[in-house]
Protein backbone atom coordinates (compact mmCIF):
# COMPACT_ATOMS: atom_id res chain seq x y z
CA UNK A 1 0.00 0.00 0.00
CA UNK A 2 2.67 2.28 0.39
CA UNK A 3 2.25 3.56 -3.42
CA UNK A 4 -1.01 5.16 -1.97
CA UNK A 5 0.16 6.84 1.09
CA UNK A 6 2.90 8.03 -1.49
CA UNK A 7 0.49 9.71 -3.78
CA UNK A 8 -1.33 10.98 -0.73
CA UNK A 9 1.97 12.70 0.44
CA UNK A 10 2.73 14.21 -3.33
CA UNK A 11 -0.79 15.46 -3.72
CA UNK A 12 -0.63 17.38 -0.64
CA UNK A 13 3.07 18.80 -1.51
CA UNK A 14 1.87 20.12 -4.42
CA UNK A 15 -1.51 22.24 -4.39
CA UNK A 16 -2.82 23.30 -7.67
CA UNK A 17 -1.37 20.31 -9.78
CA UNK A 18 -3.30 17.75 -10.16
CA UNK A 19 -1.00 15.63 -12.20
CA UNK A 20 1.08 13.32 -9.54
CA UNK A 21 2.15 10.63 -10.72
CA UNK A 22 2.58 7.18 -8.36
CA UNK A 23 6.07 6.27 -10.88
CA UNK A 24 7.19 9.12 -9.04
CA UNK A 25 10.25 9.95 -7.00
CA UNK A 26 12.02 8.04 -9.52
CA UNK A 27 15.30 8.91 -6.81
CA UNK A 28 13.80 6.56 -4.17
CA UNK A 29 11.86 3.97 -6.61
CA UNK A 30 13.35 4.19 -9.81
CA UNK A 31 16.91 4.66 -9.57
CA UNK A 32 17.73 1.30 -7.63
CA UNK A 33 16.84 -0.14 -11.23
CA UNK A 34 19.28 -2.99 -11.53
CA UNK A 35 21.95 -3.50 -13.90
CA UNK A 36 20.95 -4.30 -17.68
CA UNK A 37 21.13 -8.53 -17.67
CA UNK A 38 23.53 -10.16 -19.98
CA UNK A 39 21.55 -11.68 -23.28
CA UNK A 40 18.97 -9.34 -23.19
CA UNK A 41 16.41 -10.61 -26.33
CA UNK A 42 14.60 -7.93 -26.72
CA UNK A 43 11.05 -8.69 -28.44
CA UNK A 44 10.55 -6.74 -31.69
CA UNK A 45 6.72 -5.28 -31.17
CA UNK A 46 6.93 -1.65 -31.38
CA UNK A 47 4.09 0.24 -28.90
CA UNK A 48 1.55 1.32 -30.18
CA UNK A 49 1.82 -1.49 -32.85
CA UNK A 50 -1.32 -3.49 -33.35
CA UNK A 51 -3.55 -3.90 -30.54
CA UNK A 52 -0.54 -3.36 -27.77
CA UNK A 53 -0.80 0.20 -26.81
CA UNK A 54 -0.56 -0.41 -23.41
CA UNK A 55 3.13 -0.35 -21.26
CA UNK A 56 3.78 -1.30 -17.92
CA UNK A 57 5.54 0.59 -15.16
CA UNK A 58 7.63 -1.08 -12.78
CA UNK A 59 10.46 -0.52 -11.14
CA UNK A 60 13.14 -2.54 -8.77
CA UNK A 61 10.58 -2.46 -6.09
CA UNK A 62 8.13 -4.19 -7.86
CA UNK A 63 7.49 -7.77 -7.80
CA UNK A 64 8.90 -8.84 -11.39
CA UNK A 65 6.27 -12.03 -10.79
CA UNK A 66 3.64 -9.93 -11.64
CA UNK A 67 4.08 -9.05 -15.15
CA UNK A 68 4.29 -12.70 -15.89
CA UNK A 69 0.65 -12.26 -15.98
CA UNK A 70 0.91 -10.04 -19.15
CA UNK A 71 3.34 -12.14 -20.66
CA UNK A 72 1.17 -13.48 -23.88
CA UNK A 73 -1.61 -10.71 -24.06
CA UNK A 74 -1.79 -8.82 -27.31
CA UNK A 75 -2.72 -5.66 -25.32
CA UNK A 76 0.69 -5.18 -23.43
CA UNK A 77 3.54 -4.86 -25.49
CA UNK A 78 6.37 -2.85 -23.30
CA UNK A 79 7.12 -2.04 -20.13
CA UNK A 80 9.42 1.47 -18.83
CA UNK A 81 10.59 2.13 -15.57
CA UNK A 82 11.29 6.20 -15.24
CA UNK A 83 15.42 5.02 -16.29
CA UNK A 84 17.72 3.80 -19.26
CA UNK A 85 18.64 0.69 -16.81
CA UNK A 86 16.03 -1.70 -18.26
CA UNK A 87 16.74 -3.95 -15.00
CA UNK A 88 15.48 -7.46 -15.37
CA UNK A 89 12.20 -6.69 -13.43
CA UNK A 90 10.01 -7.91 -16.49
CA UNK A 91 10.11 -10.34 -19.09
CA UNK A 92 12.85 -9.25 -21.48
CA UNK A 93 11.69 -11.90 -24.42
CA UNK A 94 8.13 -10.47 -23.88
CA UNK A 95 8.38 -6.45 -22.89
CA UNK A 96 10.01 -4.06 -25.43
CA UNK A 97 11.45 -1.17 -23.09
CA UNK A 98 11.01 2.64 -23.78
CA UNK A 99 13.86 4.18 -21.48
CA UNK A 100 13.43 7.66 -19.74
CA UNK A 101 16.35 10.36 -19.96
CA UNK A 102 16.84 11.82 -15.86
CA UNK A 103 19.68 13.86 -15.72
CA UNK A 104 21.86 15.15 -12.69
CA UNK A 105 22.23 18.33 -11.54
CA UNK A 106 24.37 19.41 -14.86
CA UNK A 107 22.00 18.27 -16.73
CA UNK A 108 24.31 15.15 -17.69
CA UNK A 109 23.58 11.10 -17.73
CA UNK A 110 27.09 9.42 -17.92
CA UNK A 111 25.40 6.18 -19.07
CA UNK A 112 22.30 7.12 -21.82
CA UNK A 113 25.19 7.51 -24.23
CA UNK A 114 26.42 4.50 -23.85
CA UNK A 115 23.14 2.35 -23.15
CA UNK A 116 20.47 3.34 -25.57
CA UNK A 117 22.09 2.03 -29.09
CA UNK A 118 22.60 -1.43 -27.14
CA UNK A 119 18.77 -0.90 -26.09
CA UNK A 120 17.61 0.08 -29.65
CA UNK A 121 19.36 -3.15 -31.25
CA UNK A 122 17.53 -4.88 -28.83
CA UNK A 123 14.37 -3.84 -29.94
CA UNK A 124 13.63 -0.40 -28.25
CA UNK A 125 11.36 1.97 -30.34
CA UNK A 126 10.66 4.54 -28.45
CA UNK A 127 12.64 7.08 -26.45
CA UNK A 128 11.01 8.79 -23.63
CA UNK A 129 12.47 12.41 -22.73
CA UNK A 130 12.02 14.21 -19.36
CA UNK A 131 9.21 13.11 -17.21
CA UNK A 132 7.02 15.86 -15.95
CA UNK A 133 9.79 18.66 -16.09
CA UNK A 134 7.19 20.88 -14.79
CA UNK A 135 6.68 18.95 -11.38
CA UNK A 136 9.08 20.44 -8.72
CA UNK A 137 8.88 16.36 -7.42
CA UNK A 138 9.89 14.72 -10.48
CA UNK A 139 12.78 16.01 -13.21
CA UNK A 140 11.95 19.43 -12.11
CA UNK A 141 13.38 21.56 -15.10
CA UNK A 142 12.99 25.05 -16.50
CA UNK A 143 11.75 24.93 -19.65
CA UNK A 144 15.22 26.20 -20.37
CA UNK A 145 16.77 23.33 -18.92
CA UNK A 146 14.53 20.71 -20.58
CA UNK A 147 15.67 22.37 -24.14
CA UNK A 148 19.39 21.21 -23.10
CA UNK A 149 18.58 17.51 -21.91
CA UNK A 150 16.37 17.09 -24.86
CA UNK A 151 19.25 18.35 -27.62
CA UNK A 152 22.08 16.27 -26.01
CA UNK A 153 20.10 13.29 -25.64
CA UNK A 154 17.04 12.70 -27.07
CA UNK A 155 17.23 14.44 -30.63
CA UNK A 156 20.43 12.70 -31.90
CA UNK A 157 18.05 9.56 -31.98
CA UNK A 158 15.57 11.63 -34.38
CA UNK A 159 14.70 9.32 -37.53
CA UNK A 160 16.11 6.17 -35.41
CA UNK A 161 13.36 5.51 -32.66
CA UNK A 162 9.68 7.62 -31.86
CA UNK A 163 11.05 10.17 -29.76
CA UNK A 164 8.47 12.12 -27.46
CA UNK A 165 8.37 15.33 -25.88
CA UNK A 166 8.80 15.55 -22.34
CA UNK A 167 5.72 14.59 -20.25
CA UNK A 168 4.18 17.17 -18.71
CA UNK A 169 1.30 16.98 -16.38
CA UNK A 170 -1.89 18.24 -15.93
CA UNK A 171 -1.57 21.06 -13.70
CA UNK A 172 -2.51 24.44 -14.64
CA UNK A 173 -0.44 27.43 -14.36
CA UNK A 174 2.83 27.41 -15.98
CA UNK A 175 2.81 23.57 -15.76
CA UNK A 176 1.13 21.14 -17.92
CA UNK A 177 0.60 22.55 -21.54
CA UNK A 178 1.92 26.08 -20.46
CA UNK A 179 5.26 24.21 -20.07
CA UNK A 180 5.13 22.44 -23.22
CA UNK A 181 4.19 25.14 -25.09
CA UNK A 182 7.13 27.25 -23.52
CA UNK A 183 9.37 24.55 -24.25
CA UNK A 184 8.29 24.00 -27.81
CA UNK A 185 9.11 27.47 -28.21
CA UNK A 186 12.52 27.00 -27.04
CA UNK A 187 13.73 24.19 -29.22
CA UNK A 188 15.34 24.87 -31.78
CA UNK A 189 15.35 22.48 -34.56
CA UNK A 190 13.82 19.79 -32.02
CA UNK A 191 11.56 17.19 -33.95
CA UNK A 192 8.98 14.83 -31.86
CA UNK A 193 7.06 11.99 -33.31
CA UNK A 194 4.60 11.90 -30.51
CA UNK A 195 3.22 14.36 -27.89
CA UNK A 196 3.59 12.53 -24.59
CA UNK A 197 1.05 13.97 -21.81
CA UNK A 198 0.18 12.62 -18.35
CA UNK A 199 -3.63 12.80 -16.45
CA UNK A 200 -3.78 12.38 -13.12
CA UNK A 201 -7.12 13.89 -11.20
CA UNK A 202 -7.74 13.18 -7.35
CA UNK A 203 -10.75 10.97 -6.48
CA UNK A 204 -11.64 13.54 -4.19
CA UNK A 205 -12.34 15.98 -6.82
CA UNK A 206 -14.07 13.50 -9.83
CA UNK A 207 -16.04 10.27 -10.07
CA UNK A 208 -14.75 7.73 -12.44
CA UNK A 209 -17.17 8.77 -15.01
CA UNK A 210 -15.80 12.55 -14.68
CA UNK A 211 -12.74 11.25 -15.08
CA UNK A 212 -13.08 9.75 -18.04
CA UNK A 213 -14.94 12.66 -19.82
CA UNK A 214 -11.60 15.20 -19.05
CA UNK A 215 -9.49 12.72 -19.72
CA UNK A 216 -11.95 12.34 -23.86
CA UNK A 217 -11.75 16.09 -23.68
CA UNK A 218 -8.02 16.61 -22.87
CA UNK A 219 -6.72 13.89 -25.94
CA UNK A 220 -9.65 15.26 -28.19
CA UNK A 221 -9.87 18.86 -27.57
CA UNK A 222 -7.34 20.27 -25.63
CA UNK A 223 -4.11 19.16 -26.55
CA UNK A 224 -4.91 19.04 -29.77
CA UNK A 225 -5.60 22.70 -29.90
CA UNK A 226 -1.99 22.97 -28.33
CA UNK A 227 -0.67 20.86 -31.38
CA UNK A 228 -2.47 22.82 -33.42
CA UNK A 229 -0.48 26.46 -32.71
CA UNK A 230 2.57 24.68 -32.92
CA UNK A 231 4.25 23.22 -36.07
CA UNK A 232 6.45 20.85 -34.58
CA UNK A 233 3.32 19.27 -32.93
CA UNK A 234 0.58 19.30 -35.62
CA UNK A 235 -0.29 15.85 -36.54
CA UNK A 236 1.34 13.99 -34.27
CA UNK A 237 -0.12 11.33 -32.08
CA UNK A 238 -0.46 11.33 -28.47
CA UNK A 239 1.14 9.23 -25.39
CA UNK A 240 -0.46 8.78 -22.13
CA UNK A 241 2.53 8.19 -20.44
CA UNK A 242 1.13 8.08 -17.18
CA UNK A 243 -2.79 8.06 -15.74
CA UNK A 244 -4.93 7.26 -12.86
CA UNK A 245 -7.93 8.68 -10.81
CA UNK A 246 -5.87 8.89 -7.93
CA UNK A 247 -7.51 7.17 -5.12
CA UNK A 248 -9.98 5.58 -6.66
CA UNK A 249 -11.21 1.98 -4.91
CA UNK A 250 -10.03 -1.54 -6.46
CA UNK A 251 -13.85 -1.74 -8.02
CA UNK A 252 -13.72 1.96 -8.91
CA UNK A 253 -9.88 1.21 -10.68
CA UNK A 254 -11.69 -1.79 -12.47
CA UNK A 255 -14.85 0.51 -13.96
CA UNK A 256 -12.20 2.71 -15.19
CA UNK A 257 -10.31 0.33 -17.31
CA UNK A 258 -13.42 -1.17 -18.17
CA UNK A 259 -14.89 2.08 -20.17
CA UNK A 260 -11.59 3.87 -20.98
CA UNK A 261 -9.81 1.01 -22.44
CA UNK A 262 -11.52 0.77 -25.19
CA UNK A 263 -12.11 3.95 -26.19
CA UNK A 264 -7.81 4.54 -26.10
CA UNK A 265 -7.01 1.38 -28.13
CA UNK A 266 -10.12 2.57 -30.79
CA UNK A 267 -8.63 6.25 -30.79
CA UNK A 268 -6.46 6.26 -33.76
CA UNK A 269 -4.65 9.60 -32.54
CA UNK A 270 -3.63 7.71 -29.17
CA UNK A 271 -0.19 6.05 -29.79
CA UNK A 272 0.49 4.25 -26.29
CA UNK A 273 -0.60 4.59 -23.15
CA UNK A 274 0.48 3.34 -19.37
CA UNK A 275 -1.68 2.72 -16.47
CA UNK A 276 -0.02 4.52 -13.52
CA UNK A 277 0.98 2.79 -10.82
CA UNK A 278 1.39 -0.74 -12.80
CA UNK A 279 2.60 -3.43 -10.81
CA UNK A 280 2.47 -2.12 -8.09
CA UNK A 281 -0.14 -3.78 -4.81
CA UNK A 282 -2.97 -1.93 -4.36
CA UNK A 283 -3.02 -0.41 -8.28
CA UNK A 284 -2.81 -3.62 -10.54
CA UNK A 285 -2.11 -6.21 -7.97
CA UNK A 286 -3.79 -6.54 -5.20
CA UNK A 287 -3.27 -5.12 -1.61
CA UNK A 288 -2.07 -8.81 -0.34
CA UNK A 289 0.01 -9.18 -3.20
CA UNK A 290 -1.73 -12.40 -4.19
CA UNK A 291 -3.03 -11.79 -7.21
CA UNK A 292 -4.28 -9.22 -9.88
CA UNK A 293 -6.95 -6.30 -9.03
CA UNK A 294 -9.72 -5.84 -11.66
CA UNK A 295 -7.77 -3.41 -13.21
CA UNK A 296 -4.78 -5.17 -13.00
CA UNK A 297 -7.29 -7.96 -15.16
CA UNK A 298 -8.95 -5.22 -17.42
CA UNK A 299 -5.52 -4.17 -18.46
CA UNK A 300 -4.03 -7.21 -19.51
CA UNK A 301 -7.75 -8.40 -20.90
CA UNK A 302 -7.32 -10.98 -18.45
CA UNK A 303 -10.85 -11.08 -17.21
CA UNK A 304 -13.67 -13.94 -17.82
C1 LIG B 1 26.17 12.47 -24.86
O1 LIG B 1 26.09 12.83 -26.21
C2 LIG B 1 25.71 14.18 -26.43
C3 LIG B 1 25.46 14.39 -27.91
O2 LIG B 1 26.56 13.98 -28.64
C4 LIG B 1 26.76 15.10 -25.84
O3 LIG B 1 26.38 16.44 -26.01
C5 LIG B 1 26.90 14.80 -24.34
O4 LIG B 1 27.92 15.57 -23.77
C6 LIG B 1 27.17 13.33 -24.12
N1 LIG B 1 27.11 13.11 -22.69
C7 LIG B 1 27.98 12.33 -22.04
C8 LIG B 1 27.82 12.25 -20.57
O5 LIG B 1 28.82 11.70 -22.62
C1 LIG C 1 -20.42 10.91 -11.16
O1 LIG C 1 -20.95 12.16 -10.78
C2 LIG C 1 -21.91 12.67 -11.70
C3 LIG C 1 -22.25 14.07 -11.27
O2 LIG C 1 -22.59 14.10 -9.91
C4 LIG C 1 -23.09 11.74 -11.76
O3 LIG C 1 -24.04 12.22 -12.69
C5 LIG C 1 -22.62 10.35 -12.17
O4 LIG C 1 -23.69 9.42 -12.14
C6 LIG C 1 -21.50 9.88 -11.27
N1 LIG C 1 -20.97 8.64 -11.80
C7 LIG C 1 -20.68 7.61 -11.04
C8 LIG C 1 -20.09 6.41 -11.70
O5 LIG C 1 -20.90 7.59 -9.84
Amino acid sequence: MHSFTFLLTLGLALPGVHSIPSESSSTDRLSAARALPSGDLYPPQPPGGGPGKRGLLYSSESNPDWSDFYIGSSYVTYGSNGDVVRGDEIDNTWFSFVPTIVVDAQLENSIWNDTVPILIEGGTKALFASNEPDNPLEANLTPSQCVTVYQRYMQPYHGTVQLGTPAVTNGGGLAGLTYLEDFIQLCAGCAYNFVNIHFFIDRSEMNVTQYIQALKLYIDVNVPAIQAQHDSLTGLPIAVGAFWLTGASEDEAGDLMDELLPWLDDNDNVLFYQAAGGLFEGEFVNAAGTGLTPAGTAYGNLGP
